[in-house]
């Protein structure tokens, strides 16, 4: 979800005004997502590498977080969202880990759709953390090194559970993974549109649906003759 920032300044209006509008557009995707079938939704809301922008800006996204979450998790739950987190809830202020384990026990029950919500997410650290837990099981003799193999460590991740990503869509014309699903991004077809995410709408996502299933996915064979 890129361009807040920038949607704001040729408004000329304080990013924080950005920020707010990517939080509706995210309640039109999650509903667009619905409407479409798709079962699994994940979006890059904070990344590990966020810390580096001004306290100020820090606190209007986790302000955000925090009313949003509260505000919409009741509806959420109703239409049969299950909400899951990835990334590191350490560094997370204390209440919003608090709402981010309540939503998640609140809608564990669900299965509509899964949005997973990526904050303080880093594909590297997500990495090196399972990397520290296996390294300290085998340590400890309770993991042989035979036994780590592709599913062990996947099975390990935050994303535990979820299917690959098929699609990983990014907004305001950067094209880049700026660390999201490292791991799991490896078949993902990409597709970048140059609309900044406050702008993103059903026919947008629609759109990059279109192109994904214009794409031919070998996963490394070769196509059928
Ligand atoms: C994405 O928009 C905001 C998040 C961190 C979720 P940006 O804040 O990166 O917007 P630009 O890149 O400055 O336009
Ligand atoms: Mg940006």
């Amino acid at each position: 979800m890129d361009g807040n920032g920038r949607w704001a300044g040729v408004r000329g209006l304080p990013r924080a005004a950005g920020h707010q509008a990517g939080a509706e557009a995210v309640r039109r995707t999650i509903r667009a997502c619905m409407e479409l079938g798709i079962e699994f939704l994940t979006i890059y809301a904070f990344s590990s590498e966020n810390w580096k922008r001004p306290t100020g800006e820090i606190d209007d996204l986790l302000g955000l977080m925090r009313f949003y979450i509260r505000k919409e998790l009741r509806e959420l739950a109703a239409r049969g969202v299950r909400l899951r987190f990835i990334g590191d809830p350490r560094r997370m202020p204390g209440d919003i880990v608090t709402l981010m384990e309540e939503a998640a026990a609140l809608t564990s029950g669900n299965a509509r759709l899964t949005l997973t919500v990526a904050l303080n997410y880093g594909g590297r650290d997500e990495l090196a953390r399972v990397a520290r837990a296996i390294a300290s099981d085998v340590a400890a003799g309770m993991l042989r090194p035979e036994a780590v193999t592709q599913e062990l460590i996947a099975d390990r991740l935050d994303t535990a559970g979820l299917p690959d990503p098929d699609l990983i869509l990014r907004t305001s014309g950067e094209q880049r993974l700026s660390n999201f699903l490292l791991w799991q991004a490896a078949y993902a077809e990409f597709v970048f549109t140059p609309v900044l995410w406050p702008d993103f709408g059903r026919a947008d996502l629609e759109e990059a649906i279109e192109e994904f299933h214009s794409r031919d996915r070998r996963y490394g064979a070769v196509a059928p003759a």
